[in-house]
């Protein structure tokens, strides 16, 4: 078997906590999906290439087009969201991945487009935060609304390393790479 291959199957066997999230609370889910920012994600990818980033986790991944992107560009890209599941994606919410077991490191996690949506409780964006703080090396995530959701700003605990301006639902959008610290 070819290192690559090996590689693949170790990443595989790792993310298989994805297929038993904790039953989530339908009352969590906040909002429906909606086509992807396909010019974001492509530009995203290439600035991930840059990085020692093999596995990707997109959080909240709608029709999954991000994964899609990722897969045929040589990473292991998996994705979670309530509402669609198709190739690689698997049924869940934040909630669900904040409260899974046995979760390996992530060499990065993303969230687009979904952190600014209606509702999410500052318990939940909170938790999530920590979630990243173990488990993730690097994020790309679309800046949330700090004052509006009375959240401390990330720098605290990641250290920016590139803004993307994009868009989602005709709207400008800032999404965010960052390094998580100390991982
Ligand atoms: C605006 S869409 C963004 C989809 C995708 N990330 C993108 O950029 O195209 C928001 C997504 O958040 C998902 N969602 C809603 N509530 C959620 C929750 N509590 N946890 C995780 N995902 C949630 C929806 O199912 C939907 O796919």
């Amino acid at each position: 078997m070819s290192a690559y291959m090996n590689e693949t199957r170790k990443i595989r066997e790792r993310m298989t906590f994805l297929k038993s999230l904790p039953d989530y609370n339908s009352d969590d889910v906040k909002w429906g999906t909606s086509p992807g920012d396909k010019d974001f994600f492509e530009i995203c990818k290439n600035k991930l290439k840059e990085y020692p980033i093999k596995t990707v986790l997109d959080v909240a991944c709608g029709r999954g087009e991000f994964i899609e992107t990722c897969n045929k560009e040589g990473f292991v890209a998996y994705g979670i969201d309530p509402v669609n599941s198709g190739n690689d994606i698997y049924s869940g919410t934040f909630e669900s991945l904040i409260n899974a077991q046995s979760v390996p490191i992530i060499d990065c996690v993303t969230i687009h487009n979904v952190l600014h949506g209606r509702g999410h409780s500052k318990k939940t964006i909170l938790g999530l935060f920590d979630f990243l703080r173990n488990h993730s090396k690097y994020i790309v995530i679309t800046e949330p609304d700090y004052k509006k959701m009375g959240l401390p700003i990330l720098t605290n605990k990641f250290e920016l390393l590139h803004t993307f301006s994009g868009s989602h639902g005709g709207k400008s959008a800032i999404h965010k790479l960052y390094k998580v610290k100390g991982i």
